[in-house]
């Protein structure tokens, strides 16, 4: 499941881990809207003014409502659940990311500021990239990756809901202007085998803030 300087899409069983009926649940609750329908609300004032950019890409207001369903009972725990049942396949138990990471792409926006590498932040190089969309991903509303280190050859991830993508986190990835006519909505969270984990090298998340260490930015069990 996991290999060097490749990304792999698995499949996982939504009835056990829901998260795309958790999320639209969530904004219909609080916006009346579907993840994929997030820009048809007509209050603009929770839209980014313009292109987003680094640092700022993950906290407009739309981002602040969904972070809330974290106060929620039911996403945490059908976090932490599908963090577990990841080490199976990864045949190791894993420092994760202690909350997942939102992404919300809206038509003629981007949802992450530029190409990048995580390390590129500061991220220990032993991470290990999961990420999740809950709507359909394709073309430009979706994340785009290089096929090799170095490449900078990026394309297009298409998927559905109940498939997730693991890539090593030495390939470069971002995203595109997206022109498909409906919201992207997706989540990514790192992980580290625990026979990888160094400790904490002192850095601090870009977005967010959060000391990249275990108690901070990571869990375990
Ligand atoms: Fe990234």
């Amino acid at each position: 499941m996991i290999k060097q300087n490749s990304a792999t899409i698995c499949r996982y069983d939504t009835a056990r881990f829901p998260f795309k009926n958790i999320i639209d649940n969530h904004f219909i609750k609080h916006l009346k809207v579907a993840s994929e329908d997030l820009h048809k609300l007509e209050d603009s004032t929770l839209f980014p003014a313009g292109i987003v950019t680094p640092g700022t890409d993950n906290n407009t207001p739309l981002h602040d409502i969904l972070y809330t369903v974290f106060d929620g009972e039911s996403f945490l725990p059908t976090y932490r659940k599908f963090v577990e049942f990841l080490q199976g396949p990864i045949g190791e138990e894993l420092i994760f990311q202690k909350k997942p990471t939102f992404r919300i792409h809206l038509p003629g926006n981007l949802s992450v500021g530029n190409y990048h590498r995580d390390r590129d932040y500061g991220h220990p190089p032993e991470e290990i990239n999961i990420w999740l969309p809950v709507t359909q991903t394709k073309n430009t509303a979706t994340i785009w990756l290089e096929s090799e280190y170095g490449q900078s050859d990026f394309h297009p991830v298409e998927m559905d809901n109940g498939e997730f993508l693991i890539f090593d986190s030495a390939l470069k990835h971002g995203n595109e202007i997206n022109k498909e006519g409906y919201t992207r909505v997706s989540m990514d969270f790192r992980v580290i085998p625990k026979s990888l984990y160094k400790g904490s090298s002192g850095r601090v998340t870009a977005n967010r803030g959060h000391q990249l260490s275990l108690g901070h930015y990571y869990d375990q069990f």
